[in-house]
């Protein structure tokens, strides 16, 4: 039996938290009225961009062992073909820092933002963007791939073309599915000449896909139908024709959602988060399982709840390691967990209401920390040493 070290860490954006990234395309968004629901910006956010190092303290304190991050790629190449050495030294330092600390590291190449360059010439709607971002992945793997320890490609693709695309709640704000699809296409074939260029640095790749629990919403077998579509919509089709080019699965998991034709048997039976999710912890063990099909290692790369009066994230945290513990008990391939998020931050279109942080933006820890670092405690021997 092989002693594997499971990973408890907990997530973040670049622009949801390093505060003055003017140069990319959410920056610009974001100045528009409307966009944005409370109207703020990530022109501060958590000024991570220069706070990095308490961030760093923050996990430490926690007990985590593990930190999932994303690198900007508006400030890698701030113009076309233009990388900045200083920007990669930045993000060097940092995981040099992780490293000192005995954090392992997960990075994140695109997390929904990019460069204003690129966005001019239509982001990933251009069948360019593919060939721009493996050059991309290229120069930061030959600078960074000696002190990161996994790679992620995309965070998100389904939630990315669907929220930017088809619902254009999200920049660049456009409606059309025929558009989403060539994203999405596009966005596939970033990936696997990305991770062809990573494989030469490394043996851990991965790509992050948003997992719900969409459930029929009655006995009815026509509802059955509809939200096994929706599931082959959202992510089935995804790992279809991705399983070959990943070595292993980010599965961000947040709530439970029901289809179909009829009335919904489960309505009112859910905890409701700020955000409106319906809560449903029992889910992360069914995505798990539900994944393990595909024979990869998981990494949980999300699973958090947004949660101002930090009363629910206690039991939200100790209900997904009793899905944790089950699935590595029943022998599902689970590697990781990462709560999101470290602190609060930017939630997108919804701005600062939505609180994920196991911290505050000015980095006090929540209740809820102590909770999650005495679940590592308790829990780290029990889930490293299966195999
Ligand atoms: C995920 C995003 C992440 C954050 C959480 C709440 O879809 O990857 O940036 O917004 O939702």
């Amino acid at each position: 039996m092989r002693n594997k070290t499971f990973l408890f860490g907990s997530a973040t954006a670049a622009h949801q938290i390093e505060g003055g990234n003017t140069n990319c395309d959410w920056h610009k968004w974001e100045q528009i009225p409307g966009h944005i629901k409370d109207g703020s910006t990530a022109e501060i956010a958590c000024d991570s961009w220069n706070k990095w190092q308490e961030d760093i303290k923050l996990l430490k304190e926690m007990g985590q062992n593990a930190y999932r991050f994303s690198i900007e790629w508006a400030r890698i190449e701030p113009r076309k073909g233009e990388f900045d050495d200083k920007a990669i030294r930045h993000y060097r330092n940092i995981l040099l820092e992780l490293r000192k600390a005995g954090i392992a590291s997960m990075v994140t190449l695109f997390h929904f933002t990019l460069p204003l360059w690129l966005a001019r010439e239509g982001g990933f709607e251009s069948s360019s963007s593919a060939k721009y971002f493996a050059r991309y992945a290229e120069r930061v793997a030959n600078d960074l791939s000696d002190v990161v320890d996994h790679w992620v490609t995309l965070n998100e693709p389904n939630v990315y073309a669907y929220m930017g695309y088809v619902r254009g709640e999200w920049c660049p704000g456009r409606k059309s599915v025929f558009c989403a699809l060539r994203v999405l296409s596009n966005l596939i074939s970033a990936h696997t000449k990305a991770s062809l260029v990573l494989h030469r640095y490394s043996s851990s790749v991965g790509i992050v896909i948003n997992v719900s629990a969409f459930r029929a919403k009655n006995y009815l077998p026509l509802s059955h139908a509809i939200a096994w579509c929706v599931r082959m919509i959202n992510h089935g089709v995804l790992f279809a024709l991705l399983h070959k080019r990943v070595d292993f699965w980010g599965i961000n998991y947040y709530f439970i959602e029901h289809f179909g034709i009829g009335f919904n048997i489960y309505h009112k039976q859910y905890p409701i988060s700020d955000y409106g999710w319906k809560i449903y912890q029992n889910g992360l063990y069914e995505v798990i399982a539900e994944c393990s099909r595909w024979k990869k290692p998981i990494y949980i790369t999300e699973n958090g709840v947004a949660d101002n009066r930090d009363v629910v994230r206690r039991t939200f945290l100790k209900e997904a390691f009793f899905s944790l513990e089950r699935a590595i008990t029943e022998g599902f391939p689970i590697r990781g967990y990462f709560h999101w998020s470290l602190l609060d931050n930017l939630e997108w279109n919804q701005g600062y209401k939505m609180k994920f942080g196991l911290c505050t933006r000015d980095r006090k820890m929540r209740k809820s920390a102590s909770v999650y670092s005495e679940l590592i405690h308790g829990y780290s021997t029990k889930f490293s040493s299966s195999d």
